[in-house]
């Protein structure tokens, strides 16, 4: 299976940004604020017309690296049954190209703790202390990718 990542309209990935990120949380919707800002960018991977991988990048400062030009990745989720598969690797190669073409020198996330193996995998480090997020009331980390 060849999967292809493209950028898509937020509409084509609030219904898999809900089911993956949204189980069992005090919070359901799935909006950022960031989704509004100019220059986001919403990746996805689809099988069979259905979005099965997404995620969001847009230029944010990094609060664990004030200064510095930066692109931040949010809202990134694999279908259930699609986990492990390699597709999260994709949306982080093609998130990671955005970025240098965007001129950021570091790419960061908040990051569940859960997910943290998946991105020092992708060369991301945790960085400062661990919080518990407000809409998941999961712990989490800063991840930052250097590029
Ligand atoms: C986290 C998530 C996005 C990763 O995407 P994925 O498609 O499952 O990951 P990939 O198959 O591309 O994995 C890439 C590498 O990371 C590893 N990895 C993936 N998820 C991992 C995890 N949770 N913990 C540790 N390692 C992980 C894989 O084993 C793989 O390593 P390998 O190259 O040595 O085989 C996906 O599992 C997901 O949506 N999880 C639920 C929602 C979530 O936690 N989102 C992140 C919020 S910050």
């Amino acid at each position: 299976m060849t999967y292809i990542v493209t950028s898509v309209a937020l509409a084509d990935i609030m219904q898999l940004r809900v089911a993956v990120l949204r189980k069992g949380t005090p919070v359901t919707d799935c909006n950022y604020p960031e989704d509004a800002y100019p220059d986001a960018v919403h990746f996805a991977i689809f099988h069979e017309g259905t979005a099965i991988a997404t995620s969001s990048w847009f230029m944010k400062e990094c609060p664990e690296k004030p200064g510095i030009t930066a692109m931040q990745l949010k809202g990134m989720a694999v279908a259930d049954e699609l986990q492990g598969a390699g597709l999260g690797a994709l949306l982080i190669d093609a998130g990671l190209a955005l970025a240098n073409e965007r001129g950021a020198a570091i790419a960061w996330a908040r990051a569940r703790d859960s997910a943290l193996g998946f991105y020092e995998r992708l060369g991301f480090v945790s960085t400062g202390d661990g919080f518990i997020d407000g809409p998941t009331e999961m712990p989490h980390h800063i991840v930052v990718r250097t590029l």
